[in-house]
């Protein structure tokens, strides 16, 4: 079942997972706490995130691994999206402008493109950062996108003529807060307001 998949020309979620409908990002963020890292599934509650290995605009290699000791912010779209990660990166931004100096600086956010084909070089460094200086551009090979999407559970498909520079992407849109640790904590989408999205994150920084 795909799940929550957006659709940027409306705006909306046009599925709705049976996840989603189960489990708010409360009870879903405390199984798999309790769940606790590296196992797979509690019942019908996965567990969020896992290693990757991206690349940046630079050339520059990523892993997980250089984000423990951060909280680090997940978010799967592509650069030439139309409304939904414009929106979802805006709100973001300004939630991060009203964390205090000493939260800020122990959190990054990636913004991980599914669309290699044209986000890469100075458009991959610079979309993030033109939101907010704390997000930074990751993508990779196909491979490598589609394993980090499974592992937090992000979707997308494309839509239009890939052969083409001009198509979109439908895709999930939420938001991973993940612990210093690489754990899951919280999620939201791009549909929260910035206070709720502040609320959260001053929920979970410690
Ligand atoms: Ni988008």
């Amino acid at each position: 079942m795909i799940g929550n998949i957006v659709n940027p020309k409306k705006d909306k979620p046009i599925f709705a997972s049976r996840r989603n409908l189960l489990f708010g990002g409360g009870v879903l963020a405390a199984l798999a706490a309790f769940a606790g890292w590296r196992i797979a599934t509690t019942g019908d509650a996965p567990v969020i995130g896992g290693p990757f290995n991206l690349v940046d605009g630079k050339g520059k290699r990523w892993t997980d691994s250089d984000f423990l000791g951060k909280y680090l912010l997940v978010y799967f779209g592509y650069t030439f999206c139309p409304d939904v990660c414009p929106t979802a990166l805006g709100e973001l931004s300004a939630a991060l402008d009203r964390l205090t100096a000493e939260q800020t600086a122990q959190v990054q956010v990636v913004f991980i493109s599914v669309d290699p084909k044209r986000d890469f070089g100075e458009r991959l460094d610079e979309y993030g950062k033109a939101f907010h200086d704390k997000i930074m551009g990751l993508s990779g090979t196909r491979e490598e996108i589609d394993a980090v999407a499974a592992a937090y559970g992000a979707k997308y498909r494309f839509a239009g003529d890939t052969s083409t520079e001009d198509y979109a992407i439908d895709h999930t849109s939420i938001i991973y807060v993940m612990g210093k640790d690489g754990r899951f904590l919280t999620q939201f989408t791009h549909n929260a307001t910035p206070e709720q999205m502040l609320a959260k994150l001053e929920s979970v920084i410690k």
